[in-house]
């Protein structure tokens, strides 16, 4: 048998923003899933997924806190080296924690590197649409790939009035949200995601683009869609309406754990070493 690669198989490489455009301008939808550790993110890139986020919903699906601002740059840090590591083939984005954006572009630009530098991330997410566009357009002009965000943006949960609810209901605000995504797509993004937004304000503003709209709860209009895996999985107490579950991984370690904890007194005989000790102790 011969040693030589087989070059009639092509080697998955990893997906880049330039196959994102591609993806796109070839009417191709895009899947984005989150992935926040190392044996999840192994999964789902041999499974094909082609961008994975490192969302900061790691700080309430994982880490346990009430709200997304509270998640830090050295805990998402730590978390995006965990998918890099996991996920030799999809395209990783970081995304930024709360107010490591927009207090200064200097600031910006240098936590943004972080993430790729130390992080490995190939491209970062910034939440805000007319709000970010400076803060998007430093960081591109500084060689970094960004992904908008725009609709419901958890990390303004509080100034949008705390209630995680649909936004651009009305004229005005449907108005402004297209705004938004103009200024996103202005300040040089690749990409923008639409959250919690009307499957018809959803559907115009895609055709009103250039780059990718990615939905969550924004109806079939968009360029792709975007879970955060523990909904799909069925793994937490809580599933928002948008997100179809595809299993319930959460009964099935509970069922395992509980059969095992139930056997703990009674090991069987495979699982022992059985070596005779040559003299007695
Ligand atoms: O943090 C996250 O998981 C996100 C997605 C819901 C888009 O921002």
């Amino acid at each position: 048998m011969s040693n030589t690669p087989d070059e009639s198989r092509p080697t998955r490489r990893r997906t880049t923003v330039a196959d994102v455009a591609r993806m796109h301008a070839d009417g191709q939808r895009i899947a984005m899933l989150t992935a926040y550790d190392h044996p999840t993110a192994a999964l789902l890139d041999e499974a094909g997924v082609p961008l994975l986020l490192v969302g900061d919903s790691l700080g309430e699906v994982v880490l346990g806190y009430d709200s997304t601002v509270r998640v830090s740059v050295t805990e998402m840090l730590h978390h995006v080296k965990a998918v890099v590591r996991g996920a030799p083939h999809a395209l990783v984005i970081a995304d930024m924690p709360f107010l490591s954006y927009g207090v200064s572009a200097e600031e910006s630009v240098r936590n943004a590197g972080v993430f790729l530098s130390e992080g490995g991330a190939q491209a970062v997410k910034v939440e805000g649409g007319t709000r970010s566009a400076r803060t998007i357009e430093a960081i591109v002009r500084s060689g970094i790939a960004v992904m908008g965000h725009i609709g419901w943006t958890p990390q303004a949960r509080h100034a949008l009035g705390g209630k995680v609810r649909v936004q651009g209901k009305t004229r005005e605000q449907a108005r402004a949200l297209l705004a938004d995504a103009l200024a996103v797509q202005e300040s040089g993004a690749f990409a923008v995601v639409l959250e919690l937004v009307p499957e018809q304000l959803a559907a115009a503003i895609t055709a009103r683009l250039d780059i990718p709209t990615i939905g969550i709860g924004a109806g079939a209009g968009c360029n792709g869609q975007v879970l955060v895996i523990n909904d799909l999985l069925g793994l937490g107490e809580f599933t928002p309406r948008h997100a179809r579950r595809y299993a319930e991984i959460g009964a099935v370690i509970r069922d395992a754990v509980t059969r095992w904890a139930s056997d703990v007194d009674q090991p069987s005989a495979e699982e022992a070493a059985p070596i005779p000790l040559d003299r007695d102790l």
